[in-house]
């Protein structure tokens, strides 16, 4: 417990450090309760879920060591510039051979996310994302004899959905990579399929510990986890003053996971949590909002997405709450503002996506992505690009291994042993459960403007390696 106590303070430090760094004017940090007061609202979380969580807790604050080092190594010796994925994809295939480029025939990349329905905007920009990278590629790659194409399928956020067409993909010869999903219980749901016929599949959103800690070979992701991104959360709550917390989640295994994250790192720090309670409600609050507003709480945290958010947060300060509110990257769209309009101003939001414009590499993309799809690239688009980059460059090395056509498992064992390559979002290597290491992880003041989500505020930018067992 020491030793977790001394971790979380050096988190703080760096949290301030960035702060005083100039990229973070953060709230004034306020001095944390003296004694940890326990939890007033009654568990929802089973005791074996709990452990699961603990001892992933544990392993969270590994990595926040790391995370307070890697800056200071890098300040001190910087490392030089990665190779970019697409020089990398460029000089192997220079080395493929004719013969091999005429045995390679069809070759696809899958995109599964939602298409259709109130996620719609996040799930279309990671196929947007992907559908360019591809383009861009066969453009670059013209006269190498490779060409590589591209099938995308709508998950509808629905586990069923994702799990249906995984068994379609799968089920497709031609389909060697698939980049997916926006929704972690989704991607749990597919990923049985996908690890059964050693299909990679690289993730541009999800951010469920379980997606690498289950033992899938294949499953990878660029960005960080939710054992880092609820607890970071937890620690700017009592860094901006915060007492009592209500915790709602939208039960899923992303919406419910990141909120006990949060739920034990509050804990931890000695924030009370007044409740913790899951909903999968979208369009009347008032059931939930009427007992909230009675615990009178100095912040609302809730786990999920925009479509949930935006409504809860408008009728919360309809109703005169006007509690701080907190959630993780499932708020990180424009969208939200649309939905909550000015009910916006004045709250945060966790993020492992970000807008486009933090990335100074992606300004080309940003461009290229409005001439092609008539408006701005949302948030996960960008790393979805980047994960149909690293789709390509696995295949690309295992078409050269194989000297034709490769097989999924090639296409694996490629992916596996790809060095560091630097994509439009970030320089990526992954550690052997397929986390990218490291990570980052942003705090965000919002506005209430959807045209300017761009200019959301960073409050805190802080990475990490994945946390280890
Ligand atoms: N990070 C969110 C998820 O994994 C979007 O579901």
């Amino acid at each position: 417990m020491k030793r977790i106590m001394s971790l979380i303070v050096l988190v703080g430090v760096l949290m301030s450090l960035l702060a005083a760094c100039g990229s973070a004017p953060a709230a004034s940090p306020t001095t944390a309760p003296a004694t940890t007061a326990p939890a007033t609202a009654e568990a929802t979380v089973a005791a074996t879920t709990e452990a699961t969580v603990e001892a992933t807790v544990e392993a969270t604050v590994e990595a926040t060591v790391e995370a307070t080092v890697a800056p200071t190594e890098a300040t001190a010796e910087p490392t030089p510039a990665a190779m970019t994925v697409v020089e990398y994809i460029m000089a192997t295939a220079a080395g493929m051979t004719p013969e091999a480029a005429a045995a390679l025939g069809t070759i696809t990349i899958a995109s599964q996310s939602p298409l259709s329905g109130d996620q719609a905007a996040l799930g279309t920009g990671i196929r947007n994302g992907v559908e360019l990278a591809i383009e861009q590629a066969n453009v670059a790659l013209a006269g190498s004899g490779v060409e590589i194409g591209f099938t995308p399928f709508d998950d509808q956020a629905q586990p069923e959905v994702g799990s249906a067409n995984a068994k379609n993909i799968v089920s497709d010869p031609d389909i060697l990579c698939v980049v997916g999903h926006l929704n972690s219980g989704v991607a749990l749901a597919s990923l049985p399929d996908y690890s059964n016929s050693s299909l990679v599949m690289i993730s541009p959103a999800n951010t469920n510990p379980k997606i690498t800690e289950s033992g899938y070979a294949n499953a990878f992701r660029v960005v960080g986890r939710d054992d880092l991104q609820g607890p970071i959360g937890a620690r700017f709550a009592e860094e901006i003053g915060v007492k009592t917390v209500y915790i709602l989640h939208d039960k899923t295994d992303y919406g419910q996971g990141v909120a006990e994250f949060f739920k034990l790192e509050a804990e931890r720090l000695g924030l009370e949590v007044l409740a913790f309670e899951g909903t999968d409600e979208k369009s009347d609050f008032s059931s939930i909002l009427t007992p909230l507003q009675a615990a009178n709480p100095d912040m609302i945290y809730f786990g999920g997405l925009y479509p949930q958010a935006g409504p809860l947060l408008r009728q919360a300060r309809d109703r005169g709450i006007m509690a701080q509110f907190l959630g993780p990257d499932g708020l990180d769209s424009p969208e939200l503002a649309k939905l909550a309009g000015d009910a916006l101003e004045g709250t945060y939001y966790t993020t492992v996506a970000a807008p486009v414009s933090q990335f100074p590499n992606a300004a080309q993309y940003a461009t290229d992505y409005t001439a092609k799809f008539n408006g701005s690239a949302p948030p996960f688009s960008a790393q979805a690009y980047d994960s149909a980059a690293f789709c390509q460059a696995a295949i690309v090395t295992a078409a050269v291994e194989a000297n034709g056509k490769p097989t999924r498992e090639q296409v694996l064992t490629a992916m596996k042993s790809l060095p560091a390559l630097s994509g439009i979002t970030g320089t990526y290597s992954f550690s052997e459960k397929g986390d990218p290491n490291p990570a980052t992880y942003y705090i965000f003041a919002t506005n209430s403007d959807p045209a300017m989500w761009d200019q959301n505020e960073l409050t805190s930018k802080i990475e990490s390696a994945p946390p280890t067992e």
